[in-house]
């Protein structure tokens, strides 16, 4: 992996940042014999099955098989690169990282992210000038109609940019930046005549702002009535909406208990201006499932505050049926006498709006509202449909002391028994677990095909890994397996690479430390390592489970030579089952 950092100093930062220090911080994680135990941050899960090991600095889920050394655990779950990964736990771990000694070949990507975002501040700066000098005064009008003061807009680093052909594009030619770069970044487009002209023109610009504080992308309001009304910044290699949340940025510090998600730019404008700093926005589009990963693992309760129209109304119902599948408190907000929370603030104010947050809705008492809209209960069959829809709303409910509630309610409400309705959920929850296992079986299958189609063989590969885990942790077991199990002897890339830097280092008089190891891998091959790492061994004589592994992997290479893996009908039988 190409790195840009000198391999001793990554060291020092992973083991400068403590796993079970730095995991605690994102999962609940509890005393488990000698490793710690937590649900899994990666998958949705009620039970935990995410183990933590201080002693190996390395966490597994038996869940979904993710697993691996800090390195891994945050490249995923802040969604870093590499570089930017050991950027965080430098920080993190009050390591200061040189700087300005990149060596251009070792990360091109790298550096043009870099540069893009450097663009982007230099861009933001260029708007907000322009707003506030003589070119800005449309933008400045735009504020006082819609009752924006400048505290807030400065707040929010609101620019303008002119309704000129490239003066965007001119000012970042000049500080040095080439025309593909800037096109490439989404702030020009080349026309016809190959001439490369400003993206966003006359328009009010809102700045998108990452959890780090980088300027990452733009929102433009136009001034007047023209379309679209909002341009937004095209996803680049800094930006992708589908996980960023507008204002997130400030909202962060203010949404451990709360936060309000809202539709648009300016009804989140109008909350913070308001004092409720804990709301944000999607960025135009639905909310994705990556939203709501991020959502889950810094608040305790989301309240939807969408506009009160029908695009509102389904924008609620996608993003409940995306939050109900983690384990998150959700409420709806209903706007009433407004279209949306901006409009509602100005009429009723931050008094208003709070009273507002307080009446809002549980988010299964807001289902089953919307669903008796759709029927007429005075009609008998119309009823039984209504209450069977209800008992699959119901079956979702994981809590039973918040189904009784709601069982009870909808009985009083409807004259049938409870005992009906609980019947008609029990007969859901089955069908719900049926299905789920139907598609536990054939991803099973699905991998079992590809294996064979690949020829590979798990279990020998899992005991590579077996074994790679216990010369690397055992002196004695490297003494008694250097001669006959080579590095060549592993043939899993992920063992092999591995079992590279272990004969290494052993060799060299050097205890080999695993996560150091792993953490220089890639994430693939680090997690295959890790499984393995956390499987449980044959003997408690190392010596002696090294010793079974290896023998059994050599009798399991013999007898794959013997018989083709797989005969054609399996393969047939199997493939079979997928289509079902
Ligand atoms: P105004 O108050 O009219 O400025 O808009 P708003 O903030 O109330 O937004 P609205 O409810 O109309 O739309 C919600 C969000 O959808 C906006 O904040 C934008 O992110 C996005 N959006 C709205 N119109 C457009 C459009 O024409 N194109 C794109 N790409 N996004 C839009
Ligand atoms: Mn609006």
């Amino acid at each position: 992996m190409a790195s840009y950092y000198p391999e001793e100093l990554i060291n020092e930062i992973i083991m400068a940042n403590d796993l079970v220090d730095v995991i605690a911080g994102y999962v609940q994680l509890k005393k488990a014999g000698r490793s710690y135990k937590g649900l899994c941050p990666f998958h949705n899960e009620k039970t935990p099955s995410f183990t933590v090991s201080q002693e190996k600095q390395l966490y597994h889920c038996f869940g979904c098989g993710e697993g691996g050394s800090v390195i891994q655990f945050i490249e995923k779950i802040e969604n870093l690169d590499f570089v930017e990964t050991i950027q965080f736990l430098a920080q993190r771990a009050g390591i200061q990282l040189p700087e300005g000694n990149e060596k251009a070949d070792d990360s091109a990507f790298y550096a043009k992210k870099k540069k893009m975002l450097e663009m982007y501040r230099h861009t933001a700066r260029f708007y907000v000038d322009i707003l506030y000098g003589e070119a800005g005064k449309p933008g400045r009008d735009y504020l006082v109609q819609r009752g924006l003061d400048v505290k807030t807009a400065k707040h929010f680093g609101l620019g303008y940019a002119p309704d000129k052909f490239d003066e965007c594009v001119r000012f970042l030619k000049g500080k040095g930046y080439d025309e593909a770069l800037i096109e490439e970044a989404g702030l020009a487009r080349q026309g016809k005549n190959g001439k490369y002209y400003d993206f966003f023109r006359g328009r009010l610009m809102v700045p998108i702002i990452d959890i780090r504080g980088n300027v990452i992308a733009f929102g433009g309001r136009i001034l007047d009535d023209g379309q679209p009304k909002y341009l937004n910044s095209p996803d680049t290699p800094i930006f992708n909406k589908n996980k960023t949340l507008f204002a997130f940025n400030f909202a962060k510090r203010y949404c451990s208990e709360q936060i309000i998600v809202a539709e648009g730019y300016m009804d989140v404008i109008a909350l913070h201006r308001a004092g409720f700093q804990n709301a944000v926005a999607t960025l135009g589009t639905a909310i994705t499932s990556n939203h709501v990963g991020m959502l889950a693992r810094y608040t305790k309760e989301v309240v939807l505050c969408y506009d009160s129209d029908d695009a509102g109304r389904k924008a609620t119902e996608r993003a409940l049926e995306l939050l109900q599948r983690v384990n998150i408190r959700t409420k709806v907000l209903h706007v009433t006498d407004a279209k949306d929370p901006d409009e509602f603030i100005k009429k009723k104010g931050a008094q208003g709006f709070a009273r507002l947050l307080g009446k809002s809705e549980n988010s299964m008492m807001y289902q089953v509202g919307e669903l008796k809209k759709q029927y007429d209960l005075g009609n008998l069959e119309e009823k039984i449909e209504f209450l069977n829809e209800l008992a699959k709303l119901f079956a979702k409910v994981s809590n039973p002391i918040e189904r009784e509630i709601l069982v009870r309610e909808a009985a009083a409400e409807s004259g049938v028994s409870e005992d009906a309705i609980f019947a008609q959920i029990r007969e859901n929850q089955y069908n719900i677990e049926k299905n789920r296992n139907n598609e536990i079986e054939r991803a099973k299958n699905r991998q079992l095909v590809q294996n064979r189609v690949q020829h590979k063989d798990i279990q020998t590969e899992l005991y590579e890994g077996m074994l790679a885990n216990l010369i690397c942790t055992d002196k004695q077991v490297y003494l008694a397996m250097r001669e006959r199990a080579e590095t060549d002897f592993f043939k899993t890339p992920a063992a092999h690479n591995f079992m590279q830097k272990v004969y290494q280092q052993w060799d060299s008089g050097q205890v080999p430390d695993m996560p150091l190891i792993l953490g220089q891998m890639e994430a693939e091959q680090a997690r295959e390592i890790s499984v393995a790492a956390s499987r449980e061994l044959p003997y408690a004589d190392n010596v002696k489970a090294a010793e079974d592994i290896f023998q059994t992997i050599e009798g399991r290479r013999k007898n794959a030579q013997a018989a083709q893996i797989g005969s054609a009908e399996e393969l047939d039988k199997l493939l079979k089952s997928l289509k079902k």
